[in-house]
């Protein structure tokens, strides 16, 4: 559903029907996991250390497709959440729409503009002004894997290349086990796809085809190879990944079920709640073929403007998670990395501390691109149809040239 389209209803309702929240901060976003609830439950702990009343909207639901749904009958019919958890163009099509609030009084007196890093500060900003305040940095070309599954396999080292992952998915699953643990559903499709087009073409490629959205780009052999290797990759999950949430599919590795899942790094705030350690337990690696690259996914918030707005509620939210002590807690039970610049990270464990380590090498060498399955390159419309033929081809048998020529149909939706 595109944002657009809602302008003449925000118009009309906008003005009249929104309560007051004078002290009430109600926060939209989808953090229900396990991991993810210990973590949403630091910011609500922040928000009432400020003398606000927090109310939860949780929509569940992971990569945030329902709570964006919900978010916008809520805010046709008048009532939005002080709150929602939005991301990448999104954010800018939401300011477009001239329902949010200008965070830039906040922004200037805790300083953004030197807190941030560029690449992230510009998703925040509309027109030059802040409307989102940013949380964290997640990394999504990560492969989750368990060592002694690999072991028992007799496979000596997890996939480097897509070329090496057949052979040894194959020889996971001889030994009796599920080779790459999988859910389902649509964004999570599109995770997997989104780390194997990654690992085929390179970041320039991915650019090109995924951010620029280039026909050229799309309709190349290149694209076709990605098809092929996800065809190859969806071989190796199990029959009953279908509608399974991502982090069951997590819980598969944790307890030996399976020995890999490409899914981001709020993976390991499952591994993390059970008590997990990394290079023990689990191995956190680079998607075969996309070391040297990053794929980030920055979740933030946008505030609405209120009716009787109180910009104390506001500024105290916006300020409390960009706080150096919310930063810390919040992103160790998250999986991700603070998105402040300079953050010490010797309280983080290996996996965060390599990947704060990889954002800052990768930016260099332009190997960091933002992540189109969780909703960071793409116009929302594009980014939906795009989503949508990854997952038909998913659950079909649609040949790569099929996929190819409906994907590039897809990223001219607007
Ligand atoms: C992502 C989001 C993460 C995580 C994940 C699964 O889109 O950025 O914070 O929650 O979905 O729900």
């Amino acid at each position: 559903m595109k944002i657009r389209y809602l302008t003449l209803a925000l118009a009309s309702t906008l003005a009249f029907s929104l309560p007051a929240f004078a002290d009430t901060v109600e926060v939209l976003h989808w953090w229900t996991s396990g991991g993810e609830a210990k973590s949403a439950a630091e910011l609500k702990k922040m928000v009432e250390a400020k003398g606000h009343t927090w109310k939860d909207f949780a929509v569940a639901g992971g990569g945030g497709d329902n709570a964006m749904t919900v978010l916008k009958t809520r805010v046709v019919s008048g009532n939005p959440p002080l709150a929602a958890q939005v991301k990448g163009p999104a954010i800018q099509e939401w300011a477009a729409e001239g329902v949010l609030a200008n965070l830039d009084d906040i922004a200037k007196t805790q300083k953004w503009d030197t807190l941030l890093p560029p690449v992230v500060a510009n998703v925040m900003k509309y027109q030059g002004h802040y409307v989102a305040v940013p949380v964290n940095v997640h990394r999504v070309n990560w492969m989750w894997v368990n060592p002694e599954v690999l072991k028992k396999s007799g496979v000596k080292e997890a996939p480097k290349t897509w070329a090496e992952f057949d052979a040894i998915a194959t020889k996971i699953e001889k030994a009796g086990f599920i080779a790459v643990a999988h859910g389902g559903q649509p964004w999570q499709d599109n995770t997997v796809f989104e780390s194997v087009a990654l690992g085929v073409g390179g970041p320039e490629y991915y650019d090109k085809a995924f951010v620029k959205l280039d026909p050229a780009a799309i309709s190349s052999p290149t694209t076709l190879k990605a098809f092929d290797t996800l065809r190859m990759v969806r071989k190796h999950m199990d029959k009953d990944m279908s509608g399974r949430d991502w982090n069951l599919a997590t819980a598969m590795i944790i307890n030996g079920k399976a020995a890999m899942q490409f899914m981001g790094d709020w993976a390991k705030g499952e591994f993390t709640a059970a008590g997990k350690v990394p290079g023990k337990d689990y191995l956190c690696l680079a998607a075969p073929g996309t070391a040297k690259s990053f794929t980030f996914n920055i979740d933030s918030f946008i505030v609405f403007k209120q009716k009787n707005q109180d910009s104390k509620a506001t500024n105290d939210f916006a300020s409390a998670v960009l706080s150096d002590s919310f930063q810390e807690v919040f992103n160790q039970n998250k999986g991700s990395i603070p998105v402040r610049l300079g953050h010490d990270m010797s309280k983080f464990d290996a996996c965060a501390q390599k990947s704060a380590a990889d954002f800052v090498a990768t930016n260099k060498s332009g190997g960091l691109v933002p992540s189109f399955a969780h909703q960071m390159a793409q116009p929302s419309a594009a980014q939906g149809a795009i989503q949508d033929v990854v997952s038909s081809f998913m659950n079909s048998d649609m040949s790569s040239k099929d996929a190819v020529a409906k994907l590039l149909e897809a990223s001219k939706k607007r």
